[in-house]
């Protein structure tokens, strides 16, 4: 009898020992500036797909560090460089970015003059297109900054030839554009063709290294709610682009949703 007491009481010990280390292991801090434990870090990612979830779960210390990183750089561009702009997340009719400059005047090639864009967005722009020059290849700049009223007739525009349905697929109303932020460039031609230009095919291989991003991939309309448009671009900084690549399948809405949920999270666990 006493033997067997014993057994008993040693099983429940073991017991509790395993289910205390469970415990404990999911409750730890993650390593790095961000505190918090790894149950709260995996319920961030609970939302995407398995893959991409393991791979940052494998990475965590890297991934958290960029994640630092990229908060900053929000808050230094005023929240508005990852901010995911569209049909349920709006620009005011009144928001227009402080420092847009004209493309003629920054030696881009344009599809006509005026066109304006921001410094960041520029800068990059200019980068790129000399990388791009080295190669043989020219950039023309078809649509850049558009404000709220200029979207809006754009938009309208496009109801009175296609109609309402189609022209939703691929124009947004006033206030949902990306263009409206002042980082978004169309290039030309605006077609389906650009896909297989040589400017094309480079900036889809070699965009991201200089922060630019594909808005609306391909098969993904129902995620973006635009059908795909391979010369739409949205400059998102190096490192944007660089942890959408690595982390998110170099899905723009995947790697903005994300930093739009839990951005403010990581910033309060940040020591
Ligand atoms: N073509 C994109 C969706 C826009 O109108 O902003
Ligand atoms: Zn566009």
């Amino acid at each position: 009898m006493r033997v067997l007491f014993c057994y008993i009481a040693i099983f429940t010990f073991l017991c509790l020992l395993t289910f205390s280390c469970k415990a404990n292991s999911k409750d730890r801090y993650v390593e790095g500036n961000i505190k918090i434990t790894e149950r709260e870090f995996a319920a961030t990612l609970n939302n995407l797909p398995d893959d991409m979830r393991e791979k940052i779960l494998a990475n965590r210390a890297v991934f958290l560090s960029y994640i630092e990183r990229l908060i900053i750089i929000s808050e230094q561009d005023g929240n508005l460089i990852f901010f995911p702009v569209d049909r349920t997340r709006r620009l005011s009719a009144t928001f227009r970015p402080a420092d847009l400059l004209e493309l003629d005047r920054e030696g881009l090639r344009v599809s006509r003059n005026g066109m304006l864009l921001r410094a960041n967005a520029v800068a990059a722009l200019r980068e790129m297109s000399n990388a791009a020059a080295r190669e043989g290849l020219s950039f023309l700049i078809a649509s850049a900054f558009r404000t709220y009223q200029h979207q809006r007739s754009v938009h309208n525009h496009f109801i009175s030839t296609h109609g309402q349905e189609e022209a939703s697929r691929f124009s947004a109303p006033p206030g949902a554009s990306q263009h409206q932020l002042g980082t978004a460039v169309d290039f030309g031609p605006i077609a389906l063709t650009f896909r297989d230009t040589p400017e094309g095919r480079w900036i889809r291989e070699n965009g991201w290294k200089f922060g630019f991003s594909l808005s609306y991939p391909e098969n993904f309309e129902e995620e973006t709610g635009y059908i795909y448009e391979p010369w739409h671009y949205r400059y998102i900084t190096r490192e944007g682009a660089l942890v959408e690549r690595e982390f998110f399948g170099g899905l723009q809405f995947l790697f903005l949703d994300y930093l739009a949920e839990h951005k403010e999270f990581f910033r309060q666990r940040t020591l």
